[in-house]
C-alpha cells in the first residue's frame, strides 16, 4: 500500500527524507495511547451517526487486534509510514480492509498526537507522584530511626549548629513533597482534551468533543482549536518539574557522596548500591548518586531543548513539534531510574551515629547558644556575639573546645557566665533549645514526622484515585 497521504504526489519520497522525517522509531512508545484515543473517537463517530454502528464495531475490533499484535511484538513498524498514527492506521486497514480508512474521519494527526501525549503524560505524572511518595517514605523511616542522632548542621559547608539527623532528612521529605504537589497541580492542565480540534480549525463533522473527553476521563476540552494543537506547555511543565526533582536529587546525591567519604564517614551506602574500581581494590564508589547528579544535566537539557523548539513557532502545528518526544521520553526514563534507585538506597543506608556524634563534640557549633545565654542575662545580642567570638578565638589558640574551658576562663570574657553554661553547651540541649515550629528540637521533629505521615497518606489516596482515572 502506498503512503496514506500519497494522492497529491507524483514522486516517491527520497529515502533520506523518509528517514529524517519519520518518528516511528521513538513514538511507537505511544501505541497504547494512540489506540485508546482512536477507540474513543470512533465510538463518538458512531454515537453521532457519522459512521454506521457496524463500521464502528469492525474498527474497534480491528484496533484491539492491532494493539495486541504490537504488544506481542508481532508487528513490524515501517519507517515509510512515518509515525505511530499512520503505522496503526495502516495496520488497521490491513486487518479489516478499506473500512479502516473511516477511522480518521473528523480528525487530524495534529489533534491525535496531542491527545496521545496528554494520555501518556497523565499516567506518568501519577507514577511519579507515587515514586516520590515512596522516596519520602524511605526518608521518613530513616528519620524515625535517627531521632536521637545529632549531627553538625552546615552553612557554607562549615559547621554551624548541631541538628538532629532526622531533621536534616525531613528537609528532603519537604522538598520531595513540594515536587509531588507540583505534579499533582499540573494534572489538571494535562487532563484537557485536544481531540476535535482537527488540523487547526475544528471539523465539518458534527462531532461531540465532550463525549470523547468523558470516555477518556478528561475533565475538560481545549477552548480553542489552534491552541489545542499548538500547546506543548503541559510537556514543558512536566520537564521543568522533572528538572526541579533532579535538582533536589542531585543535592541529596552530593550530600551522600560527601557523607560516605573517609573524611566524613557519616553514612555507608549498601554494597548493592555501590561499585568498585578496576584498579584500586579498596575502592567502594557511590556511583548511583554520582550518576544521578550527572544525569541532572540531560534533564535540564531536555527542558531547555523544548523551550527552544517552541520559541517563535507560529501557530498552529509545525513539524518542529515532533521534537517534543525524545526529550520527554528520555526525561521520563531518567527520572524513573533515579527515583526507583533512591528509595531502596536510602532504606539500606547505614548511618554512623557515633561518628556524627563525635563530630559534634569536636566543633564550635554550640557557640550561638552561649551567646543566647548571655542575652538571657540581659546583654544585647551584638555584644554577646563579640564576647563569644573572642572566647572561640581563645579556644582555637589554646587548642580547646568550649566545653573544655573552666568557669574562670569563661569569666575572663564576661562576668555574666555561671556554671549553668555547661548544661547549655551540651549538644543535645543545643538541639532541644530550638523548640519552635519547624525547628530541630526533638518534639518538633517528632511532630513534623507525624504531619508528614498524614500527608503521605493523603498522597497515597490521590495516587490510587488518579491511577484509576488515568488508565
Ligand atoms: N509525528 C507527528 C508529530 O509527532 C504527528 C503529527 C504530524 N502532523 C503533520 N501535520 N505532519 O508531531
Amino acid at each position: 500500500m502506498s503512503k496514506l497521504w500519497g494522492g497529491r504526489f507524483t514522486k516517491k519520497t527520497d529515502q533520506l527524507v523518509e528517514e529524517y522525517t519519520a518518528s516511528i522509531t521513538f513514538d511507537k512508545e505511544l501505541a497504547e495511547e494512540d489506540v485508546q484515543g482512536s477507540l474513543a473517537h470512533v465510538t463518538m463517530l458512531g454515537k453521532q451517526g457519522i459512521l454506521p454502528a457496524d463500521d464502528v464495531d469492525t474498527i474497534k475490533d480491528g484496533l484491539h487486534r492491532v494493539l495486541q499484535r504490537i504488544k506481542r511484538g508481532d508487528w513490524e513498524f515501517d519507517i515509510a509510514d512515518e509515525d505511530i498514527h499512520m503505522n496503526i492506521e495502516k495496520a488497521l486497514i490491513e486487518d479489516i480492509g478499506p473500512v479502516g480508512g473511516k477511522l480518521h474521519t473528523g480528525r487530524s494527526r495534529n489533534d491525535q498526537v496531542a491527545t496521545d501525549m496528554h494520555l501518556y503524560l497523565r499516567k506518568r505524572v501519577v507514577e511519579f507522584v507515587d515514586l516520590l511518595q515512596k522516596l519520602q517514605s524511605a526518608l521518613l523511616e530513616q528519620a524515625k530511626a535517627n531521632l536521637d542522632t545529632i549531627v553538625p548542621g552546615y552553612t557554607h559547608l562549615q559547621r554551624a549548629q548541631p541538628i538532629l539527623f532526622a531533621h536534616h532528612l525531613m528537609a528532603y521529605v519537604s522538598m520531595f513533597g513540594r515536587d509531588a504537589e507540583r505534579l499533582q497541580d499540573s494534572y489538571k492542565r494535562i487532563n484537557t482534551l485536544p481531540l476535535g480540534a482537527g488540523a487547526l480549525a475544528g471539523t465539518t463533522f458534527p462531532i461531540d468533543r465532550h463525549f470523547v473527553a468523558k470516555q477518556l476521563g478528561f475533565d475538560r476540552v481545549y477552548e480553542n482549536s489552534l491552541d489545542a494543537v499548538s500547546d506543548r506547555d503541559f510537556i514543558l511543565e512536566f520537564l521543568s518539574h522533572a528538572s526541579i526533582i533532579m535538582m533536589h536529587l542531585s543535592r541529596l546525591s552530593e550530600e551522600l557522596i560527601l557523607w560516605s567519604s573517609t573524611e566524613f564517614r557519616f553514612v555507608e551506602l549498601d554494597d548493592a548500591f555501590c561499585t568498585g574500581s578496576s584498579i584500586m581494590p579498596q575502592k567502594k564508589n557511590p556511583d548511583v548518586p554520582e550518576l544521578v547528579r550527572g544525569k541532572t544535566g540531560r534533564v535540564y537539557g531536555n527542558l531547555i531543548g523544548l523551550l527552544t523548539v517552541l520559541k517563535s513557532l507560529p501557530l498552529a502545528y509545525n513539524k518542529d513539534m515532533q521534537e517534543d518526544k525524545e526529550g520527554m521520553f528520555d526525561t521520563v526514563r531518567t527520572l524513573q531510574g533515579a527515583l526507583q534507585l533512591f528509595a531502596p538506597m536510602i532504606t539500606t543506608m547505614k548511618v554512623n551515629k557515633d561518628v556524627m556524634r563525635q563530630a559534634v563534640n569536636q566543633d564550635f557549633s554550640n557557640a550561638t547558644d552561649i551567646a543566647d545565654f548571655l542575652v538571657n542575662k540581659g546583654l544585647p545580642f551584638r555584644q554577646a556575639h563579640e564576647v563569644i567570638g573572642k572566647t572561640v578565638l581563645y579556644c582555637i589558640q589554646q587548642n580547646k573546645y568550649l566545653l573544655d574551658l573552666t568557669l574562670d576562663e569563661f569569666k575572663q570574657f564576661s562576668p555574666l557566665f555561671d556554671d549553668r553554661i555547661y548544661e547549655v553547651l551540651q549538644p543535645v540541649n543545643v538541639v532541644n533549645a530550638r523548640n519552635v515550629y519547624g525547628g530541630t528540637a526533638t518534639p518538633q521533629v517528632t511532630d513534623a514526622i507525624t504531619r508528614a505521615e498524614r500527608e503521605l497518606d493523603a498522597t497515597a489516596a490521590w495516587v490510587t484515585e488518579f491511577a484509576e482515572k488515568s488508565r
